[in-house]
């Protein structure tokens, strides 16, 4: 029997892991998890929500980092994680996308020979500027196993030179998980109408008050302009930044609201007209829930979607939102076929099981 260590911290993690963890339970016993929450991600809204909704077992270990400069978060995670891989034998690491606590836990793993498996491995937005792209690099460069979600992040890989057996394409769990919860979500509705659904942040568009305003004012065009409700869910981050500015919305349109839980946000995806984020997770949950997007980016790792002429990138500029909103408003996108057929989950727990077996 073996049993692996996995680490989650920030709220697309749980989401993430909510698949794996299911598939992993579906073994029976043959291979085990233990969960490390780092606490990067501690409110409610933001974390243990998802645990009781997606049903997430309890995590054996919370080291209740909080939040901090990235130093400082990452270092105290480092710290927690070796101790338990010093005290604990444990047959790999399992970490998720690209977040510090991705990063923590694959370099304390890799420091103590454990080896480490990284789900959503080989996405690149080639921009050096984002700690994402830097915790992603980074992790996947101290990996035993990269799960792949797309073709191009294969070929990212490969032009890094990756040995070819490490490279496994499994398709993207986050599918697996629309798939599976859409018909659950039906119940979990935000509004009744139809809607425009908008997220945000990133800390190159919250921290800087220059792309958060005209992207504020992109948005409350919108809402006048379409005479449509905007729901904008808001994360911690911004709304620290929306109260420092006093920020009202021009028209009662615009609403902003409390982060919404997996299975709301799966509803909404269903009753929205367009989405307009600069989140990773959303862009494809929207086109795998039928809906196009507005990326509010200068660049996506999810190229794909911007070829398939599902999603626009807008980066923080007003005219080039409001562009891409009157081009993508009401339309279906193309279905996409980029990211694994439903079951990566099973096909990531069976490359973990064979290699510690
Ligand atoms: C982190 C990830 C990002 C991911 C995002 C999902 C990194 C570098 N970034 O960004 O890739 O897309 O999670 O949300 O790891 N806060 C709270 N309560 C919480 C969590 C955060 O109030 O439960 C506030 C704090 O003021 C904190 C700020 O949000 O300083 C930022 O949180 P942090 O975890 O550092 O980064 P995120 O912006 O959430």
């Amino acid at each position: 029997m073996h049993k692996i260590l996995t680490i989650v911290g920030a709220r697309p993690q749980f989401i993430k892991a909510a698949a794996i963890s299911h598939a992993i339970r579906d073994l029976h016993g043959e291979l085990t998890e233990d969960i490390l929450h780092t606490g990067q991600h501690y409110d409610d809204a933001m974390s243990a929500q998802f645990f009781r909704e997606l049903d997430i077992p309890q995590p054996c270990y919370n080291l209740s980092v909080g939040s901090g400069n990235h130093g400082a978060q990452t270092a105290l995670m480092l710290k927690g994680i070796e101790e338990v891989l010093l005290k604990e034998h444990y047959d790999g690491v399992l970490v998720y996308g690209d977040t510090n606590s991705t990063l923590a836990g694959a370099l304390a793993a890799a420091k103590l020979h454990v080896p480490v498996f990284h789900v959503e491995a080989g996405l690149r937005s080639y921009n050096r500027e984002m700690p994402e792209e830097v915790n992603r690099v980074l992790t996947d460069h101290v990996s035993s196993l990269l799960f792949a979600p797309t073709e191009t992040a294969v070929q990212n890989l490969r032009k890094e030179g990756f040995d070819e057996k490490q490279i496994v394409f499994s398709g993207d769990v986050m599918f697996d998980n629309v798939l599976h919860y859409s018909p659950l979500s039906t119940l979990h509705s935000p509004l009744s109408t139809s809607f425009i659904l908008a997220t945000l942040h990133r800390d190159f568009n919250t921290d800087n008050p220059e792309r958060l305003s005209n992207i504020l004012s992109a948005l409350n065009t919108i809402a006048e302009r379409y005479d449509t409700k905007i729901l904008f869910p808001v994360h911690p981050r911004t709304k620290k930044h929306l109260q420092e500015i006093n920020f009202q919305p021009s028209t009662s349109k615009f609403q902003l609201v409390e982060p919404l839980s997996y299975l709301e946000t799966l509803a909404a995806l269903q009753k929205s007209r367009l989405v307009l984020t600069d989140s990773g997770g959303l862009q494809k949950e929207a086109n795998f829930s039928g809906k196009c997007c507005v990326v509010l980016r200068p660049e996506t790792e999810w190229v794909e979607l911007v070829k398939d002429g599902s999603a626009m990138l807008a980066d923080a500029d007003k005219n080039r939102i409001l562009e891409a909103t009157q081009k993508l408003i009401d339309k279906t996108p193309v279905r996409t076929q980029h990211f694994g057929d439903g079951h990566a989950a099973n096909i990531i727990i069976n490359y973990i099981k064979n290699f510690t077996d």
